[in-house]
């Protein structure tokens, strides 16, 4: 029911852990599982530098954030933000239908992450 890569990313999670000193953190839940997901970024130079996910959630939203972490890290901020929760599914060859909602919360919580990103830099002004 899984693709290989799911299955792959889900094995190896890659930028697994948390980020004492982020820049940014978008935390979010899904409602329709109660699953949680953090995702944490460091900035340059209006480049996504580092990304790391935490996630208390199942299989798909682990390979999920696993994959928007090599999607997102090196981007402009801009670009980050145009990942959109198809592309991320897509990314992992699809997902089962009853699993996509697991995909949104990934995309959802990278921009989150970049939009408490923007937010503190506007408090700092
Ligand atoms: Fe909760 Fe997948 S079932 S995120």
């Amino acid at each position: 029911m899984y693709t290989e890569r799911v299955m792959e990313h889900f094995r190896n999670p890659r930028n697994m852990g948390e980020m004492p000193d982020a820049d940014g953190v978008g935390t979010v839940g899904n409602p329709v599982c109660g699953d949680l997901m953090n995702i944490y970024i460091k900035v340059e130079d209006n480049k996504i530098a580092d990304i790391k996910f935490k996630t208390f959630g199942c299989g798909a939203a682990i390979a999920t954030s696993s994959m928007i972490t090599e999607l997102a890290k090196g981007k402009t901020l801009e670009e980050a933000l145009k990942i959109t929760r198809g592309n991320v599914a897509e990314s992992l060859g699809g997902l089962p239908p009853i699993k996509m909602h697991c995909s949104n919360l990934a995309a959802d919580g990278l921009h989150a992450a970049i939009e408490d990103y923007l937010k503190r830099k506007e408090a700092e002004k």
